[in-house]
């Protein structure tokens, strides 16, 4: 059942002012095809842009590296000077050689380069929020065990100068979130995570009680979006679309959980943001619970 449009309730980020409704945007499908290069159409996503804030979306989660730098030329284009209020989260970690592949990039001069990259395309002077996004398994989306000491300390330090004032993590695992704690404090982690895709279940329960955001990446599954007969058949029994349902399921799996689904269609954003005043009763959650990636592709 629809509700009136609250945008999913609020979350305050821990000790900061920063609160910020649970329905996000995530800017990455932006940049033109495979994430390289401008979109086909720039007034298209200028006009994304635009309409996630008339919509009342106040977190946009980006990077340099979706483009690169395209995507926050476009962000900067569209809605500079930003809303005092909207919240712009990018991360750094990574970059985008010329075949277009992701590689680590996590040197000391390096992250400091990326600091001073989502600066200038923003057109910020300080990032509200810089995820350290660690590269992990081969296919960069799965988590791996290491220390991320070397790399964090830097971003604390570009943080005791003023270019970041919060700092979050991004791809990693429980061991390496309680490593950064011992360097410097977290915000929000930004792992896979949806109906399908549950790795994360226990570490989304555990930074909930710290009251610590967990930003689900690839909601809807990403470059591979969630094909269940399980969600089509529960969206259509309280008439929402399978991925309103993805989106709603997400909002009630957690009260933590902050929502940054990508879009490149003002239509689809509109169907998104309606999501979060999508009220699943309890048996159909108790049906999603029953999808995993296993057992339905
Ligand atoms: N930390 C990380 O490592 C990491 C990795 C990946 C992404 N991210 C962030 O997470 C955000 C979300 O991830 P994502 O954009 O890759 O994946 P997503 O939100 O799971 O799904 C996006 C895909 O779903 C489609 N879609 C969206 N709404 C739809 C709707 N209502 N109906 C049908 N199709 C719909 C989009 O196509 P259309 O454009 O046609 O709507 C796009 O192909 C990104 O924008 C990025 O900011 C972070």
């Amino acid at each position: 059942m629809f509700t009136q449009t609250n945008l999913g309730g609020s979350f305050t980020l821990p000790n900061t002012s920063i609160t910020l409704n649970r329905m996000g945007y995530g800017a990455m499908q932006l940049a033109g095809p495979g994430v390289w290069g401008p979109p086909l159409d720039v007034d298209a996503a200028i006009a994304v842009l635009r309409e996630a804030v008339v919509l009342g979306v106040n977190h946009i989660d980006t990077s340099d590296f979706y483009g690169p730098h395209i995507t926050n030329q476009i962000i900067r284009r569209a809605l500079h000077p930003y809303p005092e209020d909207l919240m712009i989260v990018t991360k750094v970690g990574a970059r985008r050689p010329e075949d277009g592949s992701w590689v680590p990039a996590m040197s000391r001069q390096e992250l400091t380069d990326a600091v001073h990259d989502n600066l200038c395309h923003l057109g910020l002077d300080a990032l509200d929020v810089v995820n350290l996004r660690m590269m992990g398994m081969p296919n960069g989306h799965g988590t791996a065990e290491g220390s991320l000491a070397e790399p964090l300390t830097t971003l604390a330090e570009l943080k005791e100068q003023g270019l970041i004032r919060h700092l979050g993590l991004s791809n990693v695992t429980p061991t390496q979130l309680a490593e950064a704690q011992t360097i410097t404090e977290i915000v929000c982690v930004q792992n896979q995570y949806n109906v399908a895709h549950r790795e994360d279940d226990a570490f989304i329960d555990d930074l909930a009680q710290q009251g610590i955001a967990y930003v689900p990446f690839f909601p809807l599954g990403g470059f591979t979006p969630l094909q269940s007969s399980t969600l089509s058949t529960v969206a259509a029994s309280v008439s929402a679309t399978p991925m309103q349902v993805a989106l709603a399921w997400l909002l009630q799996r957690s009260p933590n959980i902050l929502l940054i689904s990508g879009t490149s269609s003002v239509d689809h954003l509109r169907e998104n943001v309606r999501a979060a005043s999508l009220q699943l009763p309890p048996q159909v959650v108790a049906e999603l619970n029953t999808i995993t990636a296993s057992s339905e592709p």
